[in-house]
């Protein structure tokens, strides 16, 4: 379920998104079948996403990225979903969090699964939509050099947030986490 959506360090679009669907298939397949459900990794990736994503990422694209379009009146009905998917994202995590615990079976077993449910299928769309579209027109309003300006000043906030190599040091955890459940190996995931 981890999701690292669009904003990432000098480029504010890229390798965040794409550690965003990397993982978001962390946990449910094995939720949902008759395997050990690795409670513990999917607490660690919702503990990650409140870190990485809610607590650095979205609110970059809450405070630098969303009021530019709102100012200039562009994409604002875009935008205006893009808040309110960031703001139901975290009502799905509080559940998670709550839920992804030892003691969860029957019923609240589940709940999780559809919590990781509605997280894949609100955030995937919401992640391509913003890569597809919110970003290339964010460098469109804001122009090659106010784009790289901005790239530089995320990286800056994303280490005195993070801590050094916070972006890196996520990325990591998130193989990690990938590699418990055996779904680290990308050839993997091509059709025979
Ligand atoms: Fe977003």
């Amino acid at each position: 379920m981890l999701a690292f959506c669009s904003v990432n360090q000098s480029e504010p679009s890229g390798a965040a998104a794409g550690s965003c669907g990397r993982a978001s298939g962390v946990g449910r397949s094995k939720l949902e079948g008759d395997e050990d459900s690795h409670i513990d990794v999917l607490a660690a990736a919702a503990a990650l996403i409140r870190r990485f994503i809610e607590g650095y990422h979205e609110k970059v694209e809450e405070t630098r990225v969303f009021p530019r379009f709102e100012k200039a009146g562009k994409l604002v009905d875009l935008v205006s979903v893009l808040r309110q998917q960031h703001a139901a994202g975290r009502g799905v995590t509080e559940d998670i969090v709550k839920l992804a615990v030892p003691a969860t079976d029957g019923d609240d077993r589940g709940r999780l699964a559809s919590s990781l449910h509605k997280f894949i299928r609100m955030y995937r769309p919401h992640e391509a939509r913003e890569d597809t579209v919110l970003f290339p027109a964010f460098h469109d309003l804001v122009g090659q050099k106010e784009y790289e300006r901005l790239g530089e000043q995320f990286e800056e906030e994303e280490h005195k947030m993070l801590g050094e190599n916070g972006f890196e040091k996520a990325v990591t955890e998130v193989a990690q986490l990938e590699k418990v459940l055996g779904i680290f190996d990308l050839a993997k995931f091509t059709p025979t």
